[in-house]
């Protein structure tokens, strides 16, 4: 017909309890354990229902998960989209029926959803950020003569694209570095671990490996040791999330850096969620503070890690 209507976010009544959904990504690592943990914790600390969906690495199930969501109509809607572009849709369709979305962790694709119009905020960390981080102790621990294989994170998500793009231009402006290869190891340990052989026998002169996550710099752990290389010596291991089991290999010299990426985001998303119940405004990103683990700090922090 012709008509426009003015897209706005929905209201969100203020009231005692609420039900909240949450679609999480997958669970097939310390990090979404953590998020989930985290989450699930301060629902039940507020006595708030949390209906909570997992989408196996799944994108389909996710789209599919959030329909059901906007079904049963939830409250208010989390999403940590596994991909940046195909869960965009969903998200207006959220706004469309009337219920807010917060994004936790991985954006969308800004040029397709827009927060303060088809979701509120986004919090999370800022993953370009971290890219740089590690690039930065890497120019700082310069040995000369670096060549590295980076394992990215899943194709089309958002950490995926932003660690690469941190990364890549610090290391470019910096001069000196050379990136052998640079291919997806989809976040996961076993792929990682793939990957990670199947590059180190094409380029046996790497001596770096950044992985945007530490379940795929476990992965290429195994697979130096595999190789007969001692990890964290002959070649560099740099990773982003630091989960326990990452700043223990720092500990012990089989890592060389890593940089966190802080899954503990239940008080600040129900926080949110309330202020925004009360008409607070927000900005269009609230970011989580990420700290770093050097083998010098790894030992302190290693009780305080997730
Ligand atoms: O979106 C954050 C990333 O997703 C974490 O680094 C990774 O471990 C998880 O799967």
């Amino acid at each position: 017909t012709g008509m426009v209507f003015a897209q706005t976010l929905p209201k969100l009544a203020a009231k005692s309890t609420y039900r909240v959904g949450f679609a999480q990504t997958e669970s097939n690592n310390p990090w979404r354990l953590a998020q989930t943990k985290s989450m699930q914790d301060e629902a039940k600390r507020l006595g708030y229902q949390l209906v909570y969906t997992d989408a196996a690495g799944s994108t389909a199930k996710q789209v599919a998960d959030v329909r059901s969501m906007i079904a049963q109509k939830v409250d208010v809607i989390f999403l940590s989209p596994r991909e940046d572009k195909p869960l965009a849709p969903v998200v207006k369709e959220a706004r469309n029926a009337g219920i807010p979305v917060i994004l936790l962790d991985r954006n969308i694709d800004p040029a397709l959803a827009k927060a303060g119009t088809d979701y509120v905020t986004f919090i999370g960390s800022d993953f370009i950020k971290e890219g740089q981080r590690v690039a930065d102790w890497l120019i700082k621990n310069n040995k000369g003569k670096m060549n590295i294989i980076e394992l990215e994170g899943t194709t089309g998500s958002s950490p995926a694209n932003d660690r690469k793009k941190g990364f890549d231009d610090a290391i470019k402006k910096a001069g000196g570095f050379k990136i052998l290869a640079s291919q997806s190891g989809d976040f996961a340990r076993d792929k990682g671990r793939q990957v990670a052989e199947t590059l180190l026998q094409a380029h046996p002169d790497a001596n770096v490996i950044y992985a945007h996550n530490d379940e795929m710099a476990i992965g290429a752990v195994s697979a130096l040791e595999a190789a007969g290389k001692k990890p964290g010596v002959d070649v560099l291991v740099l990773s982003i999330d630091g989960g326990k089991e990452a700043v223990k290999m720092v500990v012990d010299g089989k890592m060389n850096y890593v940089v966190e990426c802080n899954p503990r985001f239940g008080p600040e998303a129900f926080k949110t969620l309330q202020g925004y119940a009360k008409g607070t405004k927000y900005p269009a990103k609230i970011i989580n503070q990420d700290r770093d683990y050097t083998p010098q700090t790894a030992a302190a922090g290693l009780s305080s890690a997730y």
